[in-house]
């Protein structure tokens, strides 16, 4: 258990060959804040989902940042090396298929699962991505292999201005991944209609 460096909560799928959920929640919050999603959005999928390591005046976050969406790129970094080895000893420890993980992140779990899709994409085979913005802008831009990627953000987010929407899109798909935009009518919060949308797009992306 030595090498699952993350607090998390471990459900496993219906059958070995299920797909994953890698839930990633928003500062603040810890592992369990979107297990009650995950059988509303994929039923029969496993849970994996870690909380994060770094401590923001007591709220736990998967990165440091300076100021609200300025990042510490360089822990950034490391951070989303640091996940991307979680996610696959966990596959080797819970014996769930590596092939098949899907991340799901709200905010700042979402900023991290763009990183894992910008830096290390070979974790993930779809990502939800809820109120994101870019992670970071690496140089030369990877070559993501037609990943599908939702980006569910809010029409009127004081976080994300909606042309930092449109750059991540945009980002996300100079590396190569398929991405999906769906604009809410919503602030940052996540609505029940994100989780609809959501759970029609992972039907709609399913893989055989
Ligand atoms: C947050 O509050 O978590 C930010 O909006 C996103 C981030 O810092 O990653």
């Amino acid at each position: 258990m030595a090498a699952l460096s993350f607090v998390h909560h471990y459900q496993p799928g219906a059958s070995p060959a299920s797909p994953t959920l890698l839930l990633l929640h928003g500062t603040g919050g810890n592992e369990q804040d979107l297990v009650p999603l995950a059988q509303d959005l994929l039923p029969g999928a496993g849970v994996l989902s870690p909380r994060g390591k770094v401590l923001e005046q007591g709220m736990a976050r998967f990165f440091r940042r300076l100021a609200e969406g300025v990042f510490d790129l360089e822990d950034l970094r490391l951070r989303t090396a640091e996940l991307a080895d979680f996610v696959t000893a966990a596959a080797d420890h819970y014996r769930f298929d590596r092939t098949r993980v899907i991340a799901v992140g709200f905010s700042n779990g979402a900023n991290i699962a763009g990183s894992l899709l910008l830096l290390r994409p070979e974790v993930l085979h779809r990502a939800v991505l809820f109120r994101a913005m870019v992670p970071l802008v690496p140089d030369p831009l990877p070559s993501i292999p037609r990943t599908p990627v939702l980006v569910a953000n809010g029409r009127v987010d004081p976080i994300v201005p909606v042309a930092e929407t449109e750059r991540l899109a945009a980002l996300l798909r100079a590396a190569g991944a398929e991405v999906t935009l769906v604009w809410q009518p919503a602030g940052h919060q996540l609505t029940q209609a994100d989780v609809v949308r959501a759970r029609d797009w992972l039907a709609s992306s399913a893989t055989p």
